[in-house]
């Protein structure tokens, strides 16, 4: 009775985890970029602490090939954990090459793609945020993404919920094994993961005037710039896939303020990039919101600042999250509607509960909003960008197309 009692306790308060109960091997696994998609990747394998044993070291060759390379890993501090990661990266790699990867001779192999030189044919993002509140609603809109094949999955924060705070640990854990379960292809395929920062990856939300440098963020959002290599510290980048493509992930007042150095940033980054086919910028808090204020403080600091760059420099589509349901607006430019502005969407609804939308017909901006978990699909062409939106039983809900200016 008493050990029941125990349990359940330690059920309840997450103490009792999947780390000792499940035989995933690697416990948690995630693939990023930190430089050049076409030629590189970065590659996390988590270790258990009974598995630290095995050397700091992870295997690759090309897909097809006999002979096994080994790369030294550094093992890194998973934050309040006894378990540690093995990042390598991988660089000198062939424009769209398929590489096999593993932990050690006795662990399952797994395999990637680097990006391709050029956009030929399609390139397709899975986009979403606000991942887990439950691990089954994530692991739900998991499955749903991954049947689609993407080639990337681009988020925009707010993955685990656990604020950075070291008793949330386990969410952590829930959110790698929903990512291990459900996050790489039946053929053992792992499709790089980019992602922004958002509230709950940091303690108390937002700057508050705390975030006065590198080591501040780094306390104060300890999971993050530790289980995520890009951005990295500051906290906002920017990955260029030959001319074709540009992430742009920026940091909508967690760890940086929005105005001052990271605006200036954007600029530069945006003006750099006028020649580029596709430049997708993702944040959390969203300027156009579907269910919060538009009044609201950390909305009104992105609207007033990044939009005015966005119409400067010919963006056509950014990604925000944050309001827990499906939205996407008219064009807007200006702050109007403007067939050549920018299409919003989001507003991050990928795991957690949903929220009721502003209605669509009084609100000025939104083109569609429903209350529903969902994934964003969009499909790059040398001309275009296709965008359709799934639910968690697979129905496409929305789709529309950006035709891009010669
Ligand atoms: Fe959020």
């Amino acid at each position: 009775m008493i050990i029941r009692l125990f349990i359940l306790l330690a059920s309840v308060t997450g103490f009792l985890h999947a780390e000792e109960a499940g035989a995933l091997n690697p416990v948690g696994l995630m693939l990023t970029w930190q430089r050049d998609p076409t030629t590189t990747m970065t590659i996390d394998w988590q270790r258990r602490a009974k598995e630290l044993h095995r050397p700091a070291e992870l295997q690759y060759r090309p897909r097809g090939e006999k002979v096994w390379q080994t790369v030294e890993a550094e093992r890194i501090d998973f934050p309040f954990s006894t378990r540690k990661i093995d990042r390598v990266e991988l660089t000198g790699l062939r424009p769209g090459g398929e590489y096999e990867f593993r932990g050690d001779a006795a662990s399952p192999v797994f395999y990637f793609r680097t990006a391709p030189a050029r956009l030929e044919g399609r390139l397709r993002l899975a986009v979403g945020g606000d991942m887990r509140h439950r691990q089954s609603r994530m692991e739900a809109i998991n499955r749903v993404a991954m049947a689609e094949e993407p080639d990337i999955i681009y988020l925009g924060g707010d993955y685990a919920y656990a604020d950075g705070a070291e008793d949330k640990l386990y969410r952590w854990y829930e959110y790698f094994e929903a990512a291990r379960n459900s996050l790489i292809a039946p053929d053992g395929r792992v499709p790089p993961v980019v992602g922004a920062i958002g509230n709950h990856e940091v303690q108390g939300g937002y700057t508050w005037g705390r975030m006065v440098n590198d080591e501040a963020r780094r306390q104060f959002a300890p999971y993050f710039y530790t289980l995520f290599a890009f951005p990295g510290l500051p906290g906002y980048g920017v990955l260029d896939f030959g001319d074709y493509l540009s992430l742009v992930v920026l940091d909508s007042d967690h760890t940086n303020e929005i105005p001052g150095a990271q605006t200036d940033w954007l600029r530069a980054t945006l003006a750099a990039r006028t020649h580029v086919t596709h430049v997708l910028p993702t944040y959390h808090v969203p300027a156009y919101p579907s269910h919060r204020s538009f009044d609201d403080r950390a909305a009104s600091l992105v609207r007033s600042h990044w939009p005015p760059l966005f119409d400067e420099f010919g963006i056509r589509l950014a990604f925000e999250h944050h309001d827990h349901l499906y939205k996407r607006t008219h064009p807007i430019r200006n702050n109007r509607i403007d067939p050549e502005g920018v299409i919003y969407m989001g507003d991050g609804a990928w795991g957690v509960w949903t929220r009721d939308p502003h209605p669509v017909d009084e609100t000025w901006y939104l083109n569609r909003a429903e209350n529903t978990l969902h994934v964003i699909m969009v499909d790059l062409y040398p001309d275009r960008q296709e965008l359709y939106v799934l639910n968690p039983d697979g129905m496409r809900i929305d789709e529309t197309v950006i035709h891009l200016d010669e």
